[in-house]
């Protein structure tokens, strides 16, 4: 692994400066705790009297919803029971708070999809809440359900982008290309399975509803709650609990269980644990969006794009949750990090009756990645063109601007971050090494996918503005930093990097810097840990709090701010401040620091305040006898802005590559009547170790001059560009065209077969 460091400048960001914290690869902030097995999950809590809370569940995937009825020859007394009716009578609001306010908490009238929650059970043990649930009828009336999303009749969201003028493109090209791309579900898979401590409202402490679990966003159960029971956000406390992994998987679906949870506490007057098993995690929670993308795309007799004609189509599942969002995403990124003056973008997200689709990391550009990434191979054997050269001549280059108009001062990185990988991969040489190798090989075939693609950081469009996160930080006797925001730790490294940012901003040592799970009893609102905004965005106001508290410091010691502190007159200073009870807090807020302007009605402007750019070159072997693909190498650059911490973002990379060729090669959600069929880690196959293959990583930095440090978001980036990078390497090793996900050896040896067909019948 080398690190290429950019000197470039960009906006006059200072590139050049001595990192001592930043760029280096300090040791894990929860790193020894979660080795010696010290760390709490939410299933470690020890809470003393808790009941377990289970969630009753339907089997259609659309019903009325008759009655419920409670077997009168069995012992209620000792359980709690909570239905729909429970809510309407106590006068809670039956509403999951999110963009479209449709989704209950409980079935009230009619199901909408396999494995809703109709009614919950607290009971002292598993055993007597399961055995509970064995006496509770529930009758239905199955109804008629909408289960393919190429069919469906309910939109919950369409967007259009307009650039140009397509009617103007199209008839001046001398080759158009169309094609129609699938892309099916995928399971977050994080280690941890969702699970929410819950504990009833205490009169003591003014009637505080308490709820502790494995979470991304504390802020968002907090809102959920305060509607669910009519009460202030500030009656609902919530704290995260160590948390084994999230993906996007526990964004939005932790307000449901919080809620569930929060519900049956209340109703037994006790604290409830629930901690879902994987099969109901696996049935019943989020998944990734399936979709379909639909490419008409205009070239000249250079190969150049002249018109880019984009349908999207996603399928939201039952309730509109995120689906929105997630389709905005989608749309912003459909036309890929490419310069075409005429563009129409469509994107629509349609309701089935299935388990609401919802955040996985990545959020809709793996779905529209694979899509353009595997159009643009196509576009390249249909007017012979080679698939390199084809994107060389109309990935952007600094300035230019995308499908939205924005011009983007780094858009250059695009091309570099593919100059680089074709370098390190040695393209051509490993092409014409194959040729020679597939010559002489009869029962295998290997060949070299690409894919370019870039990933806005942060929310979209003025959806940081909106925000206005809040982040702080504490100063301690002797003479130390405490960081206070509400970005959550779930494996990804925002502990360590906090504490990096903050150490490196006052010129403090790493370990003078102290980070904890977000409590929001203690913590301001920091904003949902998503959108791979915590390092560019939560990290850039943490760095302007600490710089405030510089400032602060800097002038009651009467010396200059900005400088480093020495430990002693730091802890002098801290001290003198703290005596002449200086406030120990100090804030700062998100300010737009880019002027960034979206107009949210036409879809036009600056969608993201900076991308992060990337190319990934993957080789594989395919096995004609058994159509297994085995992947050999893969080699990925991407610019990042600044590695914070080197390691984490190779683990970062490393992590969302192999999620990515997951998705493009193995995990297949079954569906059968709306459920998932394969809800087990048994027959749903993600990969291992031994599927992943050696990954090449290079690294290039051009600073985003309002990240700090220059660091960009990359999060999301890895996830978006190795499905099609693996899919374009089987299509070119077999000579085939593919056009689904997970390309699974059926998908690819149906692929050959008709290929070999064509040919006999030529
Ligand atoms: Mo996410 S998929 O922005 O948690």
């Amino acid at each position: 692994m080398a690190m290429k460091r950019h000197r470039r400048r960009v906006g006059g960001a200072p590139s050049v400066r001595a990192f001592r914290v930043v760029g280096t690869n300090v040791l894990r902030r929860e790193g020894h705790e979660k080795l010696t097995g010290r760390a709490l999950y939410v299933a470690d809590l020890d809470v003393a009297g808790s009941w377990w809370g289970l969630t009753v569940r339907a089997p259609h995937a659309r019903a009325k919803l008759l009655g419920i009825r409670a077997d009168s020859s069995f012992d209620w007394s000792a359980v709690s029971l909570v239905t729909a009716a429970d809510l309407e009578k106590a006068g809670r609001e039956n509403v999951v708070s999110l963009i479209g306010d449709d989704q209950p908490f409980l079935v009230a009238r009619e199901v909408q999809h396999p494995e809703e929650a109709v009614a919950l059970i607290a009971a002292p043990t598993r055993e007597q809440a399961e055995m509970a649930a064995r006496h509770l009828t529930i009758e239905y009336e199955s109804l008629p359900a909408e289960l393919d999303f190429e069919r469906a009749t309910t939109t919950f969201k369409k967007y259009e982008i307009l650039k140009g003028r397509l009617a103007r493109a199209f008839p001046l090209a001398e080759h158009i290309v169309t094609g129609s791309y699938r892309v099916g579900h995928q399971e977050q898979a994080y280690i941890e399975n969702n699970g929410i401590v819950a504990f009833p409202p205490d009169p003591a402490r003014g009637g505080v509803r308490e709820v502790r679990g494995s979470m991304q966003c504390p802020f968002y159960i907090v809102a959920a709650l305060a509607r669910l029971f009519g009460e202030p956000r500030e009656r609902m406390r919530v704290i995260q609990s160590t948390t084994g992994g999230g993906f996007g998987g526990k964004e939005e679906f932790p307000n449901m269980l919080a809620g569930h949870a929060a519900l049956l506490a209340e109703a037994c007057g006790r604290p409830v644990r629930m901690l879902y098993d994987r099969a109901e995690d696996m049935t019943a929670t989020t998944k990734r969006h399936p979709g379909r993308v639909a490419h008409r795309t205009a070239l000249d007799r250079q190969g150049r794009i002249l018109g880019m004609e984009i349908d999207v189509l996603l399928d939201g599942g039952a309730y509109t949750t995120l689906s929105p969002v997630v389709l905005s995403r989608a749309v912003l990124h459909a036309a890929g990090p490419y310069r075409c003056d005429n563009v129409r973008i469509s994107g629509r997200v349609v309701k089935t009756n299935t388990p609401p689709n919802g955040a996985f990391r990545g959020f809709g550009v793996p779905q529209v990645t694979f899509a353009l990434e595997r159009h643009l191979d196509r576009v390249a054997a249909e007017i012979g063109f080679d698939p390199v050269e084809l994107r060389r001549r109309n990935l952007l280059a600094d300035g230019e601007t995308t499908a939205t108009g924005q011009a983007v001062a780094d858009a250059g990185a695009s091309r570099e971050t593919l100059e680089a990988v074709l370098a390190r991969a040695k393209w051509s040489a490993t092409r014409k090494a194959h040729a020679a190798w597939n010559r002489r090989s009869v029962v295998k075939r290997r060949g070299l996918g690409l894919a370019c693609y870039f990933h806005g950081t942060g929310f979209t469009g003025s959806g940081e503005i909106r925000l206005a996160s809040t982040a702080a930080v504490e100063l301690l006797a002797p003479g130390s930093v405490r960081v206070r925001t509400s970005s959550t730790e779930m494996g990804q490294g925002t502990r360590t990097v906090f504490a990096q940012i903050v150490a490196e901003t006052l010129g403090l040592p790493y370990d003078r810097v102290e980070t904890f799970d977000p409590d929001t009893a203690l913590v301001p609102d920091s904003g949902p840990t998503v959108a791979s905004r915590t390092v560019a965005i939560v990290g850039r106001i943490l760095a302007d709090a600490a710089r405030a508290l510089d400032g602060g410091l800097a002038a009651h010691a009467g010396r200059k701010p900005g400088k480093p502190w020495s430990i002693r007159d730091f802890e002098r200073a801290t001290a003198s401040y703290l005596a002449g009870g200086g406030d120990p807090f100090f804030c700062a807020r998100f300010s737009n620091p880019s002027n960034q302007r979206f107009d949210d009605q036409r879809y036009l402007g600056d969608a993201y305040a900076a991308y992060a750019w990337a190319a990934t070159v993957v080789e594989v072997e395919v096995d004609l006898a058994s159509f297994e693909v085995r992947v050999l190498r893969v080699t990925s650059a991407q610019e990042i802005g600044k590695a914070i911490h080197p390691r984490f973002a190779e683990g970062q990379l490393e992590g969302g590559i192999a999620q990515a060729l997951g998705w493009g090669l193995f995990e297949e959600v079954a569906m059968r009547d709306g459920r998932m069929a394969n809800g087990q880690l048994t027959n749903y196959i993600l990969p291992t170790s031994v599927d992943t293959p050696p990954i090449d990583l290079v690294f290039l930095e051009r600073p985003y001059e309002h990240g700090p440090f220059g660091a960009k978001g990359i999060g999301e980036l890895p996830m978006d560009g190795g499905a099609p990078a693996v899919v374009n390497a089987i299509a070119d090793a077999l000579g085939v065209d593919l056009d689904r996900i997970p390309a699974t050896p059926e998908r690819i040896a149906e692929a050959w077969l008709t290929k070999a067909r064509i040919r006999h019948s030529a």
